[in-house]
């Protein structure tokens, strides 16, 4: 039978052979390749600093820490996103203030971000969702206007451009992740764009204890200060060396998974009862298409338990993004009351869609497969 997984990181020689000559130098942390992976990045997205960290909700956690959040605070987060957005908020003991998607989009409902900030705001968390860009001139516009922070979790957007520009040049910071299914993978890991000297380097030293002086720029080995507090949050060698060799690969990734999606989009927008997640692109603007997400209607719906394991029985890998709006995920409803009713899009979007894989590991039989397998399950409940 044919086995399509929803996500496969594509590594080949040149990752190996780039591990291994890591293995064998005896450098595995503060090395040269941590520098070319951040040099390289970029180069990449055009951003003027890019700091290395060991995943994405270590960078935001970080940021966050930087700019020294806590109890009394809010931050604004999407509802339809990773709970990771949320948590680097939370474990900063600031109060993540939810607000609900756009139906079409996923992305975050801008008409309804003023209505949140209150005077205990900091920082607005943006999410391009599924790689999709959100309109960040109209966010940025907001956050001056009420003066607070704005970081692009950017999660699922390598490759993503607004106005010619990428996903997070616009914020104060912009956030990647590296794991496994990502667009491009350094098995776990992740990376801060800033575009300011001093944040930059801010961040750069907060990443490894607070350490005044990284190893290799010590005058005397072993010696250095520490001025304030930090993590050990660092991205290795190892890491680093795939993602170099990953980052020669992203061009490439990237517009194979464009075409996949958008062969997959045109089969299944023949298909009643469905909605396929994503507006057209316009001029300037490009996605970077994680995966295709279907929202079905209603009478469907009912039936996503049941068509989820008939297309998996078909092998088809299928996952769901994301499960919950975050606020309905148990720890934030109980601990802060939030209701379903208040995330309505979020939650139709939650509980009425699958997602299904267009990376570059799908073939074109494979796409045809799909959306032939997606009509046949779905005939049975129509
Ligand atoms: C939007 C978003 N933010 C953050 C993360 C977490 O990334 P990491 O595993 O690198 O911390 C994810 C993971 O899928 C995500 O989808």
């Amino acid at each position: 039978m044919r086995k399509i997984p929803f996500g496969k990181p594509i590594l080949g020689k040149e990752e190996e052979d780039a591990v291994i000559e890591v293995m064998r130098s005896g450098i595995m942390a503060h090395g040269p390749k941590i520098k070319a992976f951040e040099a390289g990045f970029s180069e990449f997205t055009g951003s003027k600093h890019s700091i290395g960290v060991s995943s994405c909700t270590a960078g935001m956690h970080l940021y966050y820490f930087h700019l020294g959040l806590g109890p009394g605070d809010e931050v604004i987060v999407p509802a339809m996103t990773h709970t990771a957005t949320a948590h680097a908020v939370e474990l900063t003991g600031a109060k993540p203030v939810f607000v609900d998607a756009e139906l079409t989009t996923g992305n975050m409902d801008l008409e309804q971000l003023e209505a949140a900030i209150t005077p205990q705001t900091k920082a607005i968390a943006i999410v391009h969702y599924l790689g999709q860009p959100v309109d960040m001139v109209k966010v940025m516009a907001i956050a001056k206007k009420h003066n607070l922070k704005v970081v692009e979790d950017c999660a699922l957007a390598i490759g993503t451009y607004l106005n010619g520009q990428h996903a997070g040049m616009f914020g104060d910071i912009g956030v990647y992740s590296f794991y496994p299914v990502k667009h491009i993978t350094t098995a776990e890991g992740g990376l801060i764009m800033a575009q300011d000297d001093e944040l930059a380097h801010q961040l750069s030293i907060k990443r490894a204890f607070g350490m005044d002086k990284h190893v290799g720029e010590r005058k005397t080995p072993g010696i250095y200060d520490i001025q304030g507090l930090g993590f050990n949050y660092r991205m290795n060698e190892i890491q680093a060396a795939i993602g170099v060799e990953q980052l020669k690969r992203a061009k490439g990734f990237l517009e194979k998974r464009r075409s996949n999606f958008h062969t997959l989009k045109q089969a299944i927008n023949k298909l009643d009862g469905l909605q396929v997640i994503g507006d057209e692109e316009k001029p300037g603007q490009q996605a970077s298409h994680y995966c295709l997400v279907v929202r079905f209607d209603k009478a469907l719906a009912k039936h996503r338990a049941e068509i989820i394991p008939a297309l998996n029985e078909k092998g088809i890998g299928t996952s769901i993004y994301y499960p919950n709006p975050v606020p309905m995920m148990s720890y934030y409803k109980d601990k802060y009351g939030y209701k379903q009713e208040e995330f309505p899009a979020a939650a139709s979007i939650a509980y009425d869609s699958i997602a299904l894989p267009v990376g570059p590991h799908l073939e074109s039989d494979d796409l045809t497969y799909i959306s032939d397998s997606l009509s046949q399950v779905i005939q049975n409940f129509s």
